[in-house]
């Protein structure tokens, strides 16, 4: 495909918003030594893409380079292979997370890093599969790994608070965390009360009432882990409601958290807060990917733009009101 143009949106400088945002005709990507090039399908848009990368809160090292295609999570078909690419064949459907500093997703075909790609049964649609990379992995990684709660259903002792439960990431923890077979307390809009339910939380407070600005569970328990999927807040805010050996898991993590950190390290606190970032992971997007498959997972999705409306897509994730992900789709243009 070498020498052939397809149709991008890239921003050439830092902030701007969706406004920054331009429709260009660039050349194919070419994938280098263990990527493959993909025929994106869809691909999904992440608060990362925006509030780190586009606004320049790392800018010495992100993006890699200026002008800049966004996104990382998408879903296609494999159409090209790097030198030493055995493990994928062309035509193979895949799920894949692009790397966070050459992006990349918004535009009709992409290069992937084969260790952050997964095949897609045929089964499971672009939409889940360009769903997963950052909402999925991140709900994954917090629930089973930070928390400590086994898929297997195991953890039915185990009280979880998982607060903003109707975003990307939260949708996709309330169903894990349930399929661990753990209580699970949730927070999220009067609105989105009834699909939080429907997803299996046992319990959903009101962000906006006195009582969800409490966390309190209406049970009374005490949370053995919070996934904090809301803005930053400060340690003392959860303190009231956990459990003695509780991890309140902060997936916003700024010097304010890390300090609180450093404190209840050194006090040897039973008590923890925990920065939390996400680690790209082809076998973590394979295990998504089979759930999915199985039923056992649902994508809730908030909208989808096309390509040539992928402005109005950045937007939305901006206003941060929406209820799971926020996809664009490059097929039927
Ligand atoms: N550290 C990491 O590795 C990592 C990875 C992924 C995501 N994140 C971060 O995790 C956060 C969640 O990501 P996301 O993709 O799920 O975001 P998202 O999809 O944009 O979340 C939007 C949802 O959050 C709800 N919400 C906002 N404030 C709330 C509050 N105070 N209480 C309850 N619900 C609230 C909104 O409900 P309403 O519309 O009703 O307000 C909306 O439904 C973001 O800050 C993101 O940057 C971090």
């Amino acid at each position: 495909m070498a020498g052939q143009m397809m149709r991008a949106v890239q921003y050439s400088t830092f902030g701007g918003g969706a406004a920054a945002l331009q429709h260009v005709e660039v050349p194919v990507p070419v994938p280098a030594k263990d990527q493959v090039l993909v025929k994106v399908e869809a691909a999904s848009v992440n608060p990362v893409d925006w509030k780190v990368i586009q606004e320049g809160l790392f800018k010495v090292v992100l993006p890699a380079k200026m002008p800049h295609i966004p996104g990382t999570d998408i879903a296609g078909e494999v159409v090209a292979l790097g030198p030493g690419v055995t493990s994928f064949a062309i035509g193979d459907k895949v799920s894949s997370w692009t790397d966070l500093r050459n992006g990349g997703s918004m535009a009709e075909y992409a290069v992937a890093p084969i260790k952050t790609t997964a095949k897609r049964p045929e089964s499971v649609s672009a939409i889940d599969g360009a769903s997963l990379g950052v909402a999925g992995t991140t709900a994954l990684q917090s629930v089973r790994d930070s928390a400590g709660i086994k898929l297997d259903g195991s953890c039915k002792d185990k009280n979880l608070l998982i607060t903003a439960a109707s975003g990307g990431v939260g949708t996709y923890a309330v169903q894990l965390a349930k399929l661990g077979g753990a209580h699970v307390t949730a927070t999220c809009g009067s609105r989105n009360i009834a699909l939080i339910k429907s997803l299996g939380a046992d319990e959903v407070l009101d962000y906006k009432t006195p009582e969800g600005a409490s966390l309190q569970s209406p049970s009374g328990r005490k949370y053995d882990a919070v996934i904090h999927c809301a803005k930053y807040q400060p340690f003392s805010y959860f303190k009231p409601q956990l459990a003695k050996t509780a991890k309140v898991i902060d997936l916003t993590p700024s010097g304010k958290g890390l300090l609180a950190t450093g404190l209840q390290l050194a006090t040897f606190s039973s008590q923890k807060f925990v920065p939390f970032l996400m680690s790209a992971s082809g076998n973590d997007l394979a295990l998504l990917t089979n759930l999915i498959n199985e039923g056992k997972l649902k994508t809730v999705v908030d909208s989808t733009f096309p390509l040539s409306k992928a402005e109005k897509a950045w937007e939305k994730q901006i206003e941060g009101h929406s209820t799971g992900k926020i996809l664009i789709t490059m097929v039927g243009e």
